[in-house]
């Protein structure tokens, strides 16, 4: 295994530079974008040339690890080390000149995520996780929240791309939840998200439909603050339900009630 500390003050101020390029980008004039999978899904210039520098990196330092990377997809297949990378994650906000979004680097090992970084860049919030030391804001410790009561609790979700074609689109699980529970924020950033849930500051998050890159980085974080991530549903890609295990467990439970 490789030394995951070393990598760990490698790869912070990589991540730091790219948010920060971001940064200094927002609300800027002229912003070339064009559409993915359906027209609401946008890549801009600035997702690609983020990716482009932390591709940059990870080929120049770690030539035999695979990358896995939200605009140019996989390459190699059959290395132990697997970088999972959204350079841009929160694209429809950064495009409206909103100030969150995230940069997300993950490090699996053999099919684990052993090393997981979030940046937050106009929030100024650092998050940071190596498998089985803890996680961390800025350097401080971090823990996911302790309520137990739904009626208590603010939660995080989003809503897919396909949601105007596809039924399963979260509206169902939002419905039933938004009278249960104190409040449910929808920040437009999967990895801020669960960021957010491992510093205590949402009591829980859901969404499905999510792919590798949006949620590596942040399954570490939240479970490394001692909670809990479960996968809720096998039909739409990623799907997840993450927070303290009592949480996670209502949550499950008011989803699994109203089936698909
Ligand atoms: C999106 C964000 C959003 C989530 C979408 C993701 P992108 O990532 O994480 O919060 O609801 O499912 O695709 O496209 O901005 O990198
Ligand atoms: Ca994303
Ligand atoms: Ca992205």
């Amino acid at each position: 295994m490789i030394d995951l500390a070393k990598v760990m003050e490698e790869v912070k101020p990589l991540v730091v530079k790219v948010g920060d390029m971001q940064k200094d980008t927002l609300g800027k004039q002229g912003l070339k974008m064009h559409s993915k999978s359906t027209c609401i899904d946008i890549v801009t210039e600035v997702d690609k040339r983020s990716e482009e520098i932390i591709i940059d990196f990870i080929t120049k330092h770690y030539p035999e690890h695979d990358i896995l990377a939200e605009e140019s997809g996989l390459s190699g297949g059959a290395a132990d080390y697997r970088w999972v990378v959204d350079p841009l994650d929160g694209t429809t906000n950064f495009a409206q000149g909103l100030p969150i979004f995230s940069v997300s680097v993950a490090l699996e090992y053999k099919g684990e995520t052993v090393l997981g970084v979030v940046y937050t860049p106009v929030v100024g919030q650092l998050f940071t996780a190596i498998r089985g030391q803890g996680a961390y804001l800025n350097g401080k410790k971090l823990h996911v929240s302790e309520k137990t009561d739904l009626i208590e609790s603010v939660l995080a979700t989003g809503f897919p791309y396909d949601k105007a074609s596809h039924a399963a689109n979260n509206l169902v699980y939002f419905n039933a939840l938004i009278v249960k529970t104190r409040a449910i924020r929808r920040f437009g950033s999967a990895a801020y998200d669960l960021a957010c849930t491992a510093t205590g500051t949402f009591d829980g998050y859901w969404e499905m439909n999510l792919s590798p890159w949006d949620v590596a980085a942040g399954i570490l974080l939240v479970e490394e603050a001692g909670g809990k991530v479960v996968h809720f549903r096998q039909d739409r890609k990623i799907s997840i339900i993450a927070g303290n295990e009592v949480m996670v467990k209502k949550i499950h439970d008011e989803i699994l009630q109203l089936g698909s």
